[in-house]
């Protein structure tokens, strides 16, 4: 009986370190499971499923091609960034900057010996939930980049983070490094997409998505879901999102609803995804 017992352990065990070398070719480039819910995410298959996700958005709306300069606002553990290591060539270049110290030293002691072409960048940007003791102000933050430098500027659930004065910086930084007819494809939580009250999809049920809550400071076409912690979790009128855009010459779409509001009928992503284009 002893005997069964440790051959099952064995077993087990074995399948558990044959298993990591099918978790990812280079699994040393992903953080450890400690590290991934810290972004909300439980299990392998969600993190995988986001960086797959954001891989083809990105060549679909965002148009990104392998030579490509581009860069990732909020790049956290290197989630999009994973899957971008076979979709840049030698010629394209990823830039990456994020508020998380932690975040930052994994990807540059793990990802940027590896893909000398991926650099990150930390930078100690204020945020009420992320760095609430953060020393620079994000309406004071000029992205490490030159004029019309870059082809493609993308966040993945970061402006579902932040108020709309740091939204409107971040938008004009985007549009200053943007070169003429580059893109951005930003994800948001939309307004116009959200019930209150009603059922939404598993994984979106939670009341940090209930949308229901003004600030004083701001109109109605912002929302957030903690009035105590506003970056908690933040929400959009697209009218609001389209109008800063285009006071600073871009324009703004909606191209895919998320599937997180449980409202769109057929949907690519799992939360809005509005691309801005660059036209002069
Ligand atoms: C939900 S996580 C998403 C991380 C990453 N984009 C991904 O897809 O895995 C939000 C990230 O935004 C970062 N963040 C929050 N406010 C920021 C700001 N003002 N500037 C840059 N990054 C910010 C946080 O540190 C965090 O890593």
């Amino acid at each position: 009986m002893l005997s069964r017992t440790k051959e099952l352990a064995f077993n087990a065990l074995r399948h558990v370190q044959q298993g990591r070398a099918y978790l990812a070719y280079e699994p040393n480039l992903l953080p450890s499971p400690g590290q991934m819910r810290t972004e909300g995410v439980t299990s392998l298959e969600e993190w995988f499923r986001w960086s797959e996700e954001w891989s083809l958005l990105l060549r679909l709306f965002g148009g990104l091609k392998p030579h490509d300069s581009i860069l990732e606002v909020g790049c956290g553990y290197g989630r999009v960034a994973f899957p971008l290591r076979f979709l840049l060539d030698s010629n394209g270049r990823y830039f990456g900057f994020d508020i998380s110290r932690n975040k930052i030293s994994f990807l540059q002691e793990n990802f940027t010996p590896r893909y000398p072409n991926f650099q990150f960048t930390h930078s100690d940007i204020r945020n009420t939930f992320y760095n609430p003791g953060g020393q620079t102000a994000p309406t004071d933050y000029r992205f490490p980049h030159e004029d019309a430098s870059l082809d493609l500027v993308f966040a993945a659930s970061v402006f579902t983070h932040m108020t709309p004065e740091n939204m409107a910086h971040y938008i004009s930084e985007t549009a200053r490094v943007l070169k003429r007819d580059g893109r951005a494809l930003f994800s948001f939580f939309l307004l116009q997409n959200y019930r209150s009250g009603a059922e939404r999809p598993r994984g979106f049920s939670r009341e940090d998505f209930n949308f229901d809550f003004g600030l004083d400071e701001f109109d109605s076409r912002f929302a957030v879901s903690r009035p105590s912690n506003p970056e908690y979790m933040t929400a959009y009128d697209m009218e609001l999102v389209a109008e800063t855009a285009e006071a600073l010459g871009l324009s703004a779409e909606q191209v895919s609803p998320g599937l997180w509001s449980g409202t769109a009928e057929t949907t690519m992503s799992t939360q809005d995804m509005v691309l801005l284009r660059k036209q002069r």
